[in-house]
């Protein structure tokens, strides 16, 4: 096993660090970054994303009454970070479900509706129980996976493989990541009939193609996190505000130290701050802020001067260059930087330094990263 690490200590470390590739495997073959395509016969001539597995399914797909995501944990992260891509991209009402919820309430799905079934392990067994609920009342079946020839791959009539490569540490990284960059894809593919949202589209495409460069520029910050857990081990409480696009960001740093660190942690929604979540700020309490400079930004700057009116301890996540979010930096309060990317990408990178600091957290707290106790990898019953 110490050849299959590849270096690393541990399964998690190699997988945080393999995401600019694993990232580029979800994306090779799939998207022309070009803006026009130079071959005079090509696939690709009119389709700047091409999913082999969704192209006869595109229409069908455009006239469902909804497009509903269903999955558990962290797979349903990726979903609720990609969400909005695809309303903003796609004329269908989106819905989100966790698969269990989605049968404890049994939730109506109807025939005209899709269902993305959206599994790493393609075997979760509340993410198949719902698949087969769907399936009886006639729902078009989507499974995103990382699994070829797993439960969800075969039970579902057509999907996209995320191609990260074989995820060994229960916590998931280089499969959120992937899940998050295929929902885009498949939004881009869905809206491809859409003339109004080219340069949308393009601003996206040619982002996508700087991923794999920034989570490499992202990574650099390991020592940096390193430091921030010596800083943090000994926490009890740790809270992760975000709003919009990174809500999911948040929910997924609070899963990732919760699951392998065991420290209690929540993702908060920022814009509920002052519903309920502002009665625990206190000088004590460490808060961890993603304030990258998306539409949220202002909202979050705002948010920034609330937790400091109480003398929070504050971790912003940030892009560099920003004189309003420099003069913060204090003994209470420090910077992460990571580069700017479009909206709806950022979320892929601002994960990257949290899973860096979940691991960390989790080696100088001394627990088995790789197994965290009462856990499995594939959770094959409901
Ligand atoms: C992720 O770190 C967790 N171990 C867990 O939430 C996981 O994402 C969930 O069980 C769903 O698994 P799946 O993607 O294989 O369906």
């Amino acid at each position: 096993s110490q050849i299959m690490k590849g270096g690393y200590d541990h399964f998690m470390q190699k997988e945080i660090h393999e995401q600019p590739d694993s990232i580029l495997q979800t994306m090779r073959g799939r998207v022309r970054f070009e803006r026009t395509s130079k071959h005079a016969v090509d696939p690709y001539k009119e389709h700047r994303i091409l999913l082999g597995g969704l192209t006869d399914q595109v229409e069908t797909i455009r006239r469902s009454r909804r497009i509903m995501f269903i999955a558990c944990g962290t797979s349903y992260h990726s979903c609720l970070a990609a969400r909005q891509t695809v309303e903003e991209l796609v004329d269908v009402p989106v819905a989100l479900e966790l698969a269990s919820d989605l049968m404890d309430r049994h939730c109506p799905i109807f025939r005209d509706d899709t269902c993305v079934f959206v599994s790493q392990s393609g075997e979760t067994a509340d993410t198949l129980m719902a698949l087969e609920y769907a399936k009886v009342r006639g729902a078009l079946l989507i499974g995103v996976t990382n699994t070829v020839g797993s439960a969800i791959a075969r039970m579902t009539h057509c999907g996209v493989h995320i191609n990260a490569g074989c995820e060994i540490g229960v916590a998931s990284t280089k499969a959120y990541t992937s899940q998050m960059v295929a929902i885009t894809m498949m939004a881009l593919m869905l809206s491809e009939d859409s003339i109004q949202r080219r340069p949308l589209r393009d601003a996206i495409i040619e982002d996508m193609g700087k991923l794999p460069d920034s989570i490499r520029e992202v990574l650099k910050l390991d020592d940096e996190m390193k430091a921030l857990a010596e800083q943090l081990k000994k926490e009890e409480n740790l809270l992760v505000f975000g709003r919009g696009y990174n809500y999911a960001t948040a929910l997924e740093a609070a899963l990732k130290v919760k699951e392998v660190a065991y420290m209690h942690s929540e993702g908060i929604l920022a814009g509920e701050m002052k519903h309920g979540p502002l009665a625990l700020v206190d000088e004590n309490l460490a808060i961890i802020v993603v304030a990258t400079r998306d539409r949220m930004y202002e909202k979050m700057k705002s948010v920034i001067q609330q937790l400091r009116a109480r003398h929070a301890r504050l971790i912003v996540l940030c892009n560099p260059g920003d004189p309003d979010l420099e003069t913060l930096m204090s003994p209470k309060c420090r910077l992460i930087h990571v580069p700017r990317l479009a909206d709806c990408l950022q979320p892929i990178i601002n994960i990257v330094p949290l899973q860096l600091l979940s691991y960390h957290l989790t080696i100088l707290r001394g627990f088995n990263v790789d197994q965290p106790r009462n856990l499995a990898k594939s959770v094959t019953i409901t």
